[in-house]
């Protein structure tokens, strides 16, 4: 290991996100995380969707504090750290109901995430689940991270707004490494053919390649987790749905090992490249 690592575990940062909202980010954080785990890795799961934080909702937990409370001098890290499964599954809330951090300037959000690498370096995986669409926030975490995710499903409006998210950090924050899992498919199929008409798109008119992580199945099994609070990789893990997941976390695990010389030399959250315009 060189002596100037930085990141020396490495951590792989995997920011999800999505054009449209309601396609499934939380589920698909919330179960690929699980997925990593019981794989034998360390996880962090982010809920970084200020306003309208759910995974909370999702795990049937009410944590004391959160991302808020990280603002004040005397709480550290570990104060809003819980652990979802024990030994290496771990849980960071966010702040529902709070106007004032939705629109999270630069200087606040290095002050917040200054007080979490120590933390951030301790796991495998950094998983962050944004809000839809195309706030700031969204836009600079997106950016900060190694690996951004889009959740896309298979209708034309969701389609459309990931093409939106895809130009904006293209052409205002020069990224060019772009992540997509088709969400909600009906059949095996799908997936594909949704990527290619997206991939298409960015290639046309963007001169990019986007990376497929495959096409997770519409299957009942996810609502009915959801409605028993437990992730669907611990209640259902043979479904469909599950199987898929498991695929994708296979091709996540496999991007980390085959960049991990330059993730060590890089922070798990990258300084934000300022927006062009
Ligand atoms: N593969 C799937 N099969 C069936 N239902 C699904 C699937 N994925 C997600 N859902 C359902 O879609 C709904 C929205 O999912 P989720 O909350 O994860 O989306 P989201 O993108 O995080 O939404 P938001 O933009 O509001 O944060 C949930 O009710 C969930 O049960
Ligand atoms: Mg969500």
């Amino acid at each position: 290991m060189s002596n100037t690592a930085i990141n020396p575990k490495p951590t792989l940062s995997v920011a999800v996100l999505s054009g449209k909202g309601g396609v499934g980010k939380t589920n698909l954080a919330l179960n690929l995380g699980y997925a990593l785990y019981k794989t034998g890795h360390k996880l962090l799961l982010m809920d970084f969707d200020i306003g309208l934080a759910n995974i909370d909702v999702l795990m049937g937990l009410s944590p004391e504090k959160n991302l808020q409370d990280l603002f004040q001098p005397d709480t550290e890290a570990s104060d809003v750290v819980y652990p979802i499964e024990e030994n290496g599954f771990d849980f960071l809330p966010s702040a529902s109901g709070v106007p004032e951090l939705l629109e999270m300037d630069d200087d606040m959000r290095e002050a917040l995430f200054g007080k979490l690498n120590l933390t951030f370096n301790s796991y495998d995986y950094l998983f962050l689940d944004l809000g839809a669409g195309i706030s700031q926030t969204v836009l600079s975490v997106a950016s900060m991270s190694h690996m951004p995710i889009l959740i896309v499903t298979p209708e034309p409006t969701s389609l459309t707004d990931s093409y939106a998210v895809i130009k904006v950090l293209n052409t205002q924050y020069g990224l060019t490494d772009f992540n997509v899992l088709v969400n909600q498919i009906d059949a095996a199929n799908e997936g594909k053919l949704t990527f290619d008409r997206l991939n298409g798109a960015c290639g046309r008119f963007l001169g990019i390649e986007l990376n497929y992580l495959g096409g997770v199945h519409s299957d009942p099994s996810v609502p009915e987790a959801v409605r028993r609070q437990t992730p669907l990789m611990k209640f259902a893990p043979r479904c469909k749905a599950a199987q898929d997941i498991l695929n994708a976390a296979v091709k996540i695990h496999r991007y980390r090992q085959n960049n991990e010389d330059r993730l060590k030399q890089e922070h798990v959250l990258r300084k934000i490249a300022a927006p062009q315009s």
